[in-house]
């Protein structure tokens, strides 16, 4: 029973999306444990781009099944819009789409929530989160006493549950903003209606998806499990506190979806041939400067889901080193190598320098990551379109040492390297 696991090695958007929709045709389940709206997974299939959110990157394959696993906060509106725009476009959500009934649902006051605390800076920065709820979710989640499950959605008291929350909401919201008595749009008669809509519509994907999955893996089936944003992000081993809510490296595969870690004897890594961060915190490599915005032109990074123009820098081999020992990773894809073609030089981190001293290993404080100045080894850029290339050999020497020598400094084999957003633009090893 062969389960592979699709993990994010950098601070997310390393284009897993495209990945996963490439491996699927081998996979009987694809299984989202993680995250929410805030992710945002593009797929192109020939001229046409979708971008998903929380519907696993498989519902664009025929006779594939998608399962959202309880790790997952669940939007009821936006998924809802997903599906219908899915629809619209004539690709099958039907029997092939389950949701866990224990999947957290972001209701109006987290996002009110999430927009208040992310006005007031963290460690003299603000997180800059998506603004889509999921912390403050996540928050109620852990807490257990205001939170609201999908499967709530259909129980006998779910009225009185939105008239208590709401109401503990409306007083936290006017602590934590100072507007005395506001009531924050958060009409309890209004929200439950609302719900009560969603909840109609959705009703046919939901069930208990822990108890599928594990029926699954018994019958031998063979399960993908799509990560959302990356290691780097993951809320116990990230850059803490600028991260996201759950564990979005390889450690957190079990605990979102339910499904045992020795189940999956398959992690893949995936990273940009450089690196990209959206929102605050630190980021050694980052190149605030032409060679960060020539990055962002040639790559488009600009975010899937917010639309903001992401952050972007050098290779950082240390970061990948680390996520991908902690995510237990098999292998490296490599995506994006094209956007590289065109720079007359490269640079790839090697090491940093803390205080007067060479480490090789990813701090665990913030402030020791500001602090730290990267090591590079310079490279000349190979400067011609590698867009065409379908085989390693047929990459330039440049080309080819590069991803070498990354392969080398993470401890990995580099399996797979994406030249484009196509199907077709993809070199398998
Ligand atoms: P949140 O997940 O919306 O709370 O945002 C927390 C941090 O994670 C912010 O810096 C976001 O920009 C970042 N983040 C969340 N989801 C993604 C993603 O899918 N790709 C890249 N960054 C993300």
């Amino acid at each position: 029973m062969p389960g592979t696991c699709v993990i994010g090695l950098q601070w997310g958007d390393e284009a897993k999306g495209k990945l996963v929709d490439l491996l699927c045709p081998q996979f009987d389940i694809v299984v989202r444990f993680l995250g929410g709206a805030n992710a945002g997974h593009t797929v192109v299939v020939g001229d046409q781009t979708y971008k998903l959110h929380h519907v696993p990157s498989g519902i664009l394959n025929p006779g594939v099944m998608n399962v959202v696993t309880p790790g997952v906060v669940i939007n009821p509106a936006t998924i809802l819009k997903e599906i219908d725009a899915l629809l619209a476009r004539d690709i099958e959500v039907g029997a092939n789409l389950m949701l866990s009934d224990r999947a957290h649902i972001v209701c109006p006051w987290h996002i009110a929530e999430d927009q208040v605390m992310n006005g007031q800076p963290v460690q003299g920065e603000s997180i800059g989160t998506t603004l889509r709820g999921i912390g403050p979710c996540y928050r109620d989640k852990v807490g257990r006493s205001h939170a609201i499950r999908l499967g709530d959605l259909y129980s006998a008291d779910f009225r009185e549950r939105i008239e208590s929350i709401a109401d503990v909401k409306r007083r936290i919201l006017s602590g934590l903003s100072g507007q005395e008595g506001g009531d924050f749009g958060l009409d309890p008669a209004k929200i439950y209606e609302e719900y009560c809509g969603y909840a109609e519509r959705l009703h046919k994907y939901v069930d208990d998806t822990t108890a599928f999955l594990l029926d699954a893996v018994d019958a031998g089936k063979r399960l993908l499990f799509e990560g959302a944003q990356g290691a780097l992000l993951d809320v116990d081993h990230g850059t803490f506190p600028f991260v996201t809510s759950s564990n979005s490296s390889g450690v957190g595969v079990a605990s979102g979806s339910g499904v045992p870690a020795r189940s999956i004897d398959r992690m893949i890594g995936v990273a940009k041939a450089y690196t990209t961060r959206v929102g605050g915190g630190p980021f050694p490599t980052e190149q605030d400067n032409e060679v960060g915005q020539r990055i962002r032109d040639l790559g488009n990074e600009y975010g899937t889901t917010t639309g903001r123009p992401r952050r972007c820098g050098w290779f950082d081999a240390v970061a990948v080193r680390y996520t991908a020992r902690l995510s237990g990773i098999d292998c490296l894809a490599l995506m994006m190598m094209d956007v590289l073609s065109q720079l007359p030089e490269i640079q790839i981190c090697t090491a940093y320098e803390l205080d007067g001293e060479q480490i090789d290993r990813f701090p665990s404080q913030v402030g020791d990551l500001r602090r730290v100045k990267p090591v590079y080894e310079t490279w000349p850029g190979w400067e011609s379109d590698v867009t065409g290339v379908r085989k390693l050999a047929d990459f330039p020497a440049g080309a080819r040492r590069y991803l070498d020598r990354i392969s080398e400094l993470v401890g990995k084999p580099i399996d797979v390297v994406s030249v484009g957003p196509d199907r077709e633009q993809t070199i398998f090893d």
